[in-house]
C-alpha cells in the first residue's frame, strides 16, 4: 500500500482497541522470567557450546604474534578463532571497524579471538591463556585535543552536514542581545540490561542465528556480506529483546564470532558479550563540543542562531547529528549550523537513543535559557515568541506538475517547508499549567528549604518521525484466531501489544483472537525498532495487510462494496453478517503487504515535540542534586496505547535524568579507552533518583504521518530532558554549568 496523500477516516479511528491502555502481552513472560532470550535457548538447537571473546588490550596498532598453544591444550577447548584462521571476512558497510580485529587493530576491545570450549567456564579459562604480542601506535583519543582540525562531516542523516541562510555572521554582531557560549557532554553507553547475545548453528552452508538485535534485515544482510554467503542462507531470530537503545542496531561481534565459531567448532556456539567488555567492544554516543550563538532584537526575537557541532568516531564513521533540530526549532532570518567530525581511535561512536537531538537538545536548550534570561524573558515566554510553523533552513519543495495554476492575487507560495502538525507551544503551555511554573522564582537561589536549594526548569524537546517502510502477513483461521508475523523487534517497547492491537481494530476481533509474531527474519521485512519510528511504521505495514485481508474475507463471504464493518468477529454489510471463522473456512484466508510511503515527508517536516519541566532540590554544602518531579507534555500524534508510551516516555526521561546527571564514560587519554566500562563505574540512575513522574500526551492524530495518524514517543522522551534538569540546577544555585554530566564538583 502506497501513502502519498493524508490519510482519510478508517477503522483505526473508531478507537475500539487502538489508542487504548492494554497491558503488555509480553508482560506476564518477562515479569516471570519466561520470555526465552537469545543466551537463555537451551532448547532451540543440542549440543550448544560455549564461545568466550578475547578483547584487544591495545586501542591502536597491530598484532604481532599470538600465542595459542596453551589455550587450545586447556581442559575442554574445542576451537580458537582468529582473524588469520577465521577465512576471509568482508567488513559490513554498517560496520565502521571491523568486528573481528588483527593483524591490525582499530580500538580497545576489539575481539581478536573467540575460544570455544565445552563449557562457559572452560571457555573463560582458556582465554586467559592466550598470549598476544602487540605493536603499539600512537592513537588520537581526546576530543577536546583535536577539535581544531577536525574537518566537515561529509553528510548528516543524508544532509548537508553544514548550513547558512542568511548573514549569520553579520546579524550575530549587529545584535543588541548576544549569546556565545561552548557546550560539551560526555561519551555516552547504551548499558541495556541484556547484553549482546547470540547462539549460531551451521547446517551444512545455511546458517540460523538466535540472537538480540533491533533490525532483523540489517542483521541479516551485513552477516552475508560479512561471511560472503547469500542472504537466503541466513536466518536470524530475535523475539525478544532486552533492550537496545541503539545499541543492538547493527551486527556485532557476539554474532559474527559466533557463526566463526560454529563453522570451526562444527557445532552450535553460544556468544554473549560480558558486562565489562560492552562499552569499548560495541558502539556508544560520541561525545560532543558544541558552541551556540544566539543573536535576539530587544523585545527578544531571535535574529540570529548559529550551532556548530564537534563529535568524533572512527576512520570513516560518522558525525553525532546535534544541531540538526537547530535547523528547525526555533525561527530566526539569519542561521548557521555545522557537524565536524574529529577521528578518534576510541571504540565505535554511532546511533543512540535520539542520536543528534538528545546530546544537541541538552546544549540547545541551556542556550535558549541563557538567552532568555539575558533578554528578560519568562523562558517559556521566550520559546513561544520564537516558535515557528515552518522549518526555517529548507527551502519550500517545488510545486508539484499536477498543482492547480496560480490565480493573481493569491498569497505568495510558502518559502519553507510547514511542519505536518507542531504543537510545541501547547505543550509548553500547558506543561506550565500543570507544573506551577508560576512558582518559579526568576532570580536563581531564591527558593530554600532547610540545606535544600529548589529550582525549576524547562526545555523544548523535538525528535523527527521517520518514515520507513514496513511489511506484514495476516492469517484468519477457521478459529477466528488472526495471527500476525513480522519481522518487527520489540525491544522492550511494547510492539507486540500495538500491532494485535491494530489488527484487531482493523478485523474487529477482542485481543485474545489475536497473535502477533515478531522477531524472525523468514516473516516479511519490517521497519525495524530504531530512530523511533518502529511504533507508527509497524503497525501500518499491518494496517496494510489487514486491508487486503479484509478484501479477501469479505470476498469469500460475498460481500461486495465498502460499506463493510467488521465488528465481533463477524463481517457485515447491509443487515446480513458473516462469522470470520467461516469465511476463512477450513484453509484459511492469508494476506501479505506493506506500507510504503510517497513524498509526504518532503513537503511536510515530520517531528514530534514535547515539553519537559524538572524540579531540583541541590544541598546548598554538598552540591548533591535530587530531581524531585519531573512531567513531559508530549505531541506526537495518535498515540497508540497511552500505557507503553508512557512507559516509553518515562523510561526515556530516566535516561536524560543520567545524561543531565551521572553518565560519562570516561576516557584514559593516554591508553585509549573507557576506564568505567561497567555498570559499577558508569552510573544510570535507579529507582531512588526518580522519584515522580507525570507524562501528558496532547490529543492529536496526524494524517500525514501514516495511515495510523500516529508518530512516536521513544525517543522524543529523553530530548531536552539534560537541559531541563540542567536549567533547574541553575534556578535552584544561580551556578551554570555548561559541561555534562552536571556532578557536584562541578557546583561548588
Ligand atoms: Mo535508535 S538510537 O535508532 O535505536
Amino acid at each position: 500500500m502506497k501513502f502519498d496523500t493524508p490519510a482519510k477516516e478508517n477503522p483505526i479511528d473508531q478507537g475500539k482497541i487502538v489508542g487504548k491502555p492494554v497491558d503488555r502481552i509480553d508482560g506476564p513472560l518477562k515479569v516471570s522470567g519466561t520470555a526465552p532470550y537469545a543466551y537463555e535457548r537451551h532448547d532451540v538447537v543440542a549440543n550448544q557450546a560455549y564461545g568466550w571473546v578475547v578483547g584487544s588490550a591495545i586501542a591502536k596498532g597491530s598484532i604481532v604474534s599470538i600465542d595459542l598453544a596453551a589455550a587450545k591444550a586447556a581442559p575442554g577447548v574445542i576451537a580458537v578463532v582468529t582473524a588469520e584462521t577465521a577465512g576471509k571476512l568482508k567488513k559490513a558497510k554498517r560496520n565502521t571497524a571491523p568486528l573481528l580485529g588483527g593483524p591490525e587493530i582499530r580500538h580497545y576491545h576489539q575481539a581478536i579471538a573467540l575460544v570455544v570450549a565445552e563449557s562457559f567456564e572452560q571457555a573463560r579459562a582458556a582465554a586467559n591463556l592466550v598470549r598476544v604480542d602487540y605493536a603499539k601506535e600512537k592513537g588520537s583519543f581526546d576530543l577536546a585535543a583535536v577539535k581544531d582540525g577536525a574537518p566537515m562531516a561529509s553528510e548528516v542523516n543524508g544532509e548537508a552536514a553544514a548550513s547558512k541562510v542568511g548573514d549569520f555572521a553579520g546579524a550575530f554582531a549587529a545584535a543588541p542581545v548576544q549569546h556565545d557560549a561552548t557546550y560539551t557532554t560526555a561519551h555516552e553507553s547504551h548499558s541495556m540490561m541484556e547484553p549482546h547475545a547470540t547462539i549460531a548453528a551451521w547446517e551444512g552452508d545455511r546458517l540460523t542465528l538466535w540472537t538480540s538485535n533491533q533490525m532483523i534485515a540489517w542483521n541479516v544482510a551485513d552477516m552475508a556480506e560479512t561471511l560472503g554467503i547469500p542472504k537466503e542462507n541466513v536466518r536470524v531470530m530475535s523475539p525478544y529483546i532486552g533492550g537496545g537503545f541503539g545499541g543492538k542496531l547493527f551486527l556485532r561481534a557476539d554474532a559474527l564470532l559466533a557463526a566463526l565459531g560454529a563453522r570451526a567448532a562444527k557445532r552450535p556456539v553460544k556468544v554473549t558479550l560480558p558486562r565489562a567488555m560492552m562499552p569499548n567492544n560495541t558502539t556508544h554516543r560520541s561525545a560532543t563540543i558544541q558552541r551556540i550563538r544566539i543573536g535576539t532584537a530587544r523585545d527578544g526575537k531571535i535574529t540570529a542562531i548559529g550551532h556548530e557541532v564537534w563529535s568524533g568516531d572512527q576512520p570513516g564513521g560518522g558525525p553525532e547529528a546535534a544541531a540538526m533540530q537547530t535547523r528547525a526549532l526555533y525561527a530566526g532570518d539569519h542561521r548557521l549550523t555545522s557537524h565536524r567530525l574529529a577521528v578518534l581511535d576510541l571504540p565505535e561512536a554511532n546511533a543512540m537513543r535520539a542520536p543528534g537531538e538528545a546530546p544537541g537538545l541538552a546544549a540547545l536548550e541551556i542556550a535558549i535559557d541563557e538567552t532568555a534570561e539575558k533578554v528578560g524573558m519568562d523562558p517559556i515566554e521566550f520559546r513561544i515568541l520564537n516558535d515557528t510553523q515552518v522549518v526555517p533552513d529548507k527551502p519550500a519543495p517545488p510545486a508539484s506538475a499536477d498543482a492547480p495554476p496560480k490565480k493573481e492575487g493569491e498569497a505568495k507560495p510558502p518559502e519553507h517547508p510547514p511542519f505536518s502538525q507542531r504543537q510545541l507551544v501547547r505543550c509548553l503551555r500547558d506543561g506550565a499549567e500543570r507544573f506551577g511554573w508560576e512558582k518559579r522564582k526568576a532570580k536563581p537561589g531564591q527558593t530554600r528549604e532547610g540545606n535544600w536549594l529548589i529550582g525549576y526548569g524547562v526545555a523544548a524537546a523535538f525528535r523527527n518521525s521517520l518514515l520507513m517502510p514496513s511489511a506484514a502477513r495476516v492469517r484468519l483461521d477457521d478459529k477466528g484466531v488472526v495471527t500476525v508475523e513480522t519481522d518487527m523487534t520489540d525491544i522492550g517497547t511494547g510492539s507486540y501489544t500495538i500491532i494485535a492491537q491494530t489488527a484487531a481494530e482493523m478485523l474487529g476481533v477482542p485481543l485474545e483472537k489475536v497473535v502477533v509474531k515478531l522477531g524472525d527474519s523468514s516473516f516479511p521485512v519490517s521497519c525495524g525498532s530504531g530512530g523511533q519510528w518502529g511504533g507508527n511504521n509497524s503497525t501500518s505495514g499491518v494496517y496494510a495487510a489487514c486491508v487486503k485481508l479484509r478484501e479477501l474475507i469479505a470476498k469469500k463471504a460475498g460481500f461486495d462494496g465498502d460499506d463493510l464493518e467488521f465488528a465481533d468477529g463477524e463481517v457485515r454489510q447491509g443487515g446480513k453478517s458473516v462469522a470470520l471463522a467461516k469465511a476463512a473456512g477450513e484453509e484459511g484466508l492469508v494476506a501479505e503487504d506493506g506500507i510504503e510511503y510517497g513524498d509526504l515527508d518532503k513537503k511536510y517536516q515530520q517531528s514530534t515535540f514535547a515539553a519537559h519541566f524538572v524540579e531540583v532540590a541541590v544541598d546548598a554544602f554538598t552540591g548533591e542534586t535530587r530531581v524531585r518531579r519531573m512531567l513531559a507534555v508530549c505531541a506526537a500524534g495518535r498515540i497508540l496505547n497511552p500505557k507503553t508510551a508512557r512507559s516509553q516516555v518515562i523510561g526515556a526521561m530516566t535516561m536524560g535524568v543520567g545524561a543531565a546527571l551521572m553518565e560519562e564514560l570516561a576516557v584514559d587519554t593516554r591508553l585509549g579507552f573507557f576506564v568505567n566500562h561497567d555498570l559499577a563505574g558508569y552510573e544510570v540512575p535507579v529507582h531512588a533518583d526518580i522519584p515522580q513522574q507525570e507524562v501528558v500526551f496532547l490529543d492529536e492524530t496526524d494524517p500525514i504521518s501514516s495511515p495510523m495518524k500516529a508518530k512516536g514517543v521513544g525517543e522524543l522522551g529523553i530530548c531536552g530532558v539534560a537541559a531541563a534538569v540542567a536549567n533547574a540546577v541553575y534556578n535552584a544555585t544561580g551556578v551554570r554549568v555548561r559541561d555534562y554530566p552536571v556532578k557536584l564538583d562541578k557546583l561548588l
